[in-house]
């Protein structure tokens, strides 16, 4: 209400004030968006929410999410609002939306809706929390040959402003035959006195591997008992291609920090994602971007810092698309209805097929492994004598839209999902297979 007075006293809230903000906030009630439930497991009745052309077998959809029924219904709602009264649809929200999305994703992912940060991408939290970690120059923040574009460029302009040292590992020569124990022997023989920080990548975009973030976590935890509290190592996570397959509490998993994008895998509005963070991670780290949430009370000096939520202290201020960030919930909604153990357990049933299938063509050479335990919802390949980016074309004329790594090893990829069927896998193995 404090603020709510101080923008009405700048003249930002001229009819904010005659709104009740419990009643705005039950007309902004995004649940009565229609027939836009789906039962648990119901993977039909799942497709029939996305306008998704049916002139494609879709084998790349965790690109950028397509949006479901129920979130484009809120959004479009948001968005009327917005066009309608954008002041006062504002003010009407802006007290308390924040932290009921945060809830929300805590809801689905796990931790305190207190300690998730609202973001716009996962690279859009790499970057928060890569610029904001308090680290001393000198200092190392270890990672991997194994992370995207996103993770190594945040860690380089980080490196660059401030002194703080980079160094990369292997974790894995060969992706296929990862293992377990070798990725701890290798992490627990990289790291050294300087370590602060191990930035790493749950599922890996360039391989389809998924690191035993747990048991790496295990072995972190060992080492940071033999250290005092400044010297100990905070483990980050891009964990972008797990969240919304994997049926993990995300507070659990191990991590300091877990940081990815809500408009992949999880059906999220386009420009939405989430950071969360342990309290000990995020007392180790400065916002970057002024928040616009009970912060801005701190600044009137009307709050303390303390009696702000720490998830919407690091969120990032300023006005957004509104109407992308406030539907946000309907996804984390929509994959508790699904049932996060039937979610993952479809994709890696059909991420399985596929794999099972590819194994089978000796002029494929399969990339990922084929353990559920060591892989996701991507499977990277290569067709012997057709470079990749020639596969996705050959593929796309044939209705089917794959991807290939946007890396410097490029290898052609599927991403069996939610949206795909067994009867799609196939037509799609035996397009590879008429390519020997
Ligand atoms: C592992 C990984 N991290 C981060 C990103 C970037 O995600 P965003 O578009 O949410 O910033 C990608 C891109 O797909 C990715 O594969």
């Amino acid at each position: 209400m404090q603020r709510r007075e101080f923008l009405n006293s700048l003249g930002f809230g001229i009819g904010a004030s005659l709104l009740a903000p419990s009643a705005v906030l039950a007309q902004s009630s995004s649940t009565d968006v229609g027939v836009s439930t789906v039962r648990a497991g119901d993977w039909k009745g799942l497709r029939k929410l996305f306008p998704l052309t049916h002139d494609y077998i879709q084998l790349s959809t965790f690109l950028l999410a397509s949006h479901p029924k129920p979130v484009a219904d809120a959004i479009e709602k948001h968005r009327r609002a917005f066009d309608e009264n954008p002041s006062d649809y504002w003010h009407e929200n802006f007290l308390t939306i924040d932290s009921d999305i945060s809830n929300s994703a805590a809801q689905y992912m796990g931790g305190k809706g207190e300690n998730i940060a609202l973001t716009d991408s996962t690279t859009m939290g790499l970057g928060m929390v890569y610029s904001g970690l308090k680290l001393q120059a000198g200092d190392e923040i270890l990672q991997t040959v194994h992370d995207h574009y996103s993770t190594d460029m945040s860690l380089a302009h980080r490196a660059n402003r401030s002194g703080v040292k980079i160094r990369r590992i292997a974790l894995y020569d060969d992706p296929v035959n990862v293992s377990v124990e070798d990725v701890i022997a290798r992490l627990k023989g990289a790291i050294n006195r300087d370590t602060r920080v191990f930035a790493a990548t749950w599922v890996h975009s360039s391989t389809g591997v998924k690191l035993p973030i747990r048991e790496m976590a295990n072995e972190i935890e060992r080492i940071n008992k033999s250290r005092k509290s400044a010297q100990q190592i905070l483990f980050c996570v891009d964990g972008v291609h797990g969240f919304g397959i994997e049926n993990q509490d995300v507070s659990e998993l191990g991590c300091d920090f877990f940081i990815a994008g809500t408009h992949k895998w999880i059906f999220g509005p386009r420009g939405t994602g989430v950071i969360w963070g342990n309290d000990k991670a995020w007392a180790q780290t400065e916002a970057v971007i002024p928040s616009f949430s009970a912060s801005y009370d701190v600044w009137m000096g009307r709050a303390s810092p303390e009696q702000v939520p720490v998830g919407e202290h690091m969120s990032p201020g300023g006005f957004h698309s509104f109407e992308h960030r406030w539907a946000l919930p309907e996804a984390f909604k929509l994959h508790l209805q699904l049932g996060k153990e039937n979610v993952e357990k479809r994709i890696h049933q059909l991420n399985q097929q596929t794999k099972s299938g590819l194994a089978k063509m000796s002029h494929v050479t399969l990339y990922t492994p084929q353990s559920s335990a060591l892989s996701s919802g991507l499977v990277c390949f290569d067709v012997e004598g057709i470079d990749p980016e020639t596969v996705v074309k050959r593929m796309h004329k044939k209705g089917i839209i794959m991807s290939s790594t946007p890396y410097r090893t490029i290898y052609a990829r599927f991403a069996p999902s939610l949206l795909n069927n067994e009867q799609e896998i196939e037509t799609a193995l035996a397009e590879i297979r008429a390519m020997a």
